[in-house]
């Protein structure tokens, strides 16, 4: 690895996979946020599929003008998602905003941070699957919270089990490696559409 990939800003964009309302996904992603933003070398973009159109009927595979996040998923040197299991697998919105991409995933490295009784671990094992599909690569490290739930304090803010904070440390600078390692390849003709 060269020294250029271990030096520079890298841009992370997280992505809350749960649209539901209310959610526990809300104060998970306030606490992510706030931990992120202490990372020095992390230009964060935050990206809440809620406030984000992306009609299943209107599936435009590849992204472009019809998506209203293609930009910010391209500009993105990895991702981050934020995902709970729903009957023992990843929900539904999460699925179509994968879908709805294409080249914007391509040659990046993809995190978990997986919330469930287990701690959405089913969730994030079969995203492994769905990526490479996508030319993405999905790192080894992840966070995972079980019972997230029980972790919430009197104002309803997560306050992190032992370890959570330690595991995330340890993804972001696995994810922070493959960004760097990832940006030498991601050239045009590399990006296929097909
Ligand atoms: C439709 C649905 C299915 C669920 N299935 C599972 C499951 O299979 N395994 C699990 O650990 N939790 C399951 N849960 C519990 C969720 O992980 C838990 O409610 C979590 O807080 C949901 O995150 P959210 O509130 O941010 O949407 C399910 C929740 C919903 C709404």
């Amino acid at each position: 690895m060269t020294e250029n990939n271990l030096t520079g800003r890298v841009r992370i964009a997280v992505v809350i996979g749960s649209v539901r309302k209310p959610r526990l996904a809300d104060p998970l992603a306030a606490w992510l946020e706030h931990e992120l933003t202490e990372i020095d070398w992390l230009d964060l973009d935050l990206i809440d599929l809620a406030a984000v159109s992306l009609p299943m009927q209107d599936l435009q595979p590849g992204g472009g003008a019809a998506s209203p996040i293609a930009g910010r998923l391209a500009d993105a040197d990895g991702f981050v998602f934020l995902v709970p299991e729903y009957n023992h697998s990843f929900p539904a919105p999460v699925k179509n905003v994968i879908d709805w991409h294409f080249v914007e995933w391509a040659y990046k490295p993809v995190a978990f941070v997986g919330y469930g009784a287990s701690g959405g671990i089913r969730a994030v094992e079969q995203l492994r699957t769905v990526f490479p599909e996508l030319r993405a690569t999905t790192v080894r490290e992840s966070v995972l919270i079980p019972m997230a739930w029980e972790h919430l304090d009197a104002t309803g803010r997560f306050v992190p089990p032992p370890g959570t904070v330690q595991a995330l440390h340890a993804m972001m600078t696995e994810l922070r490696t493959w960004a760097g390692a990832l940006r030498s390849i991601r050239v045009p003709d590399l990006v296929g559409r097909t």
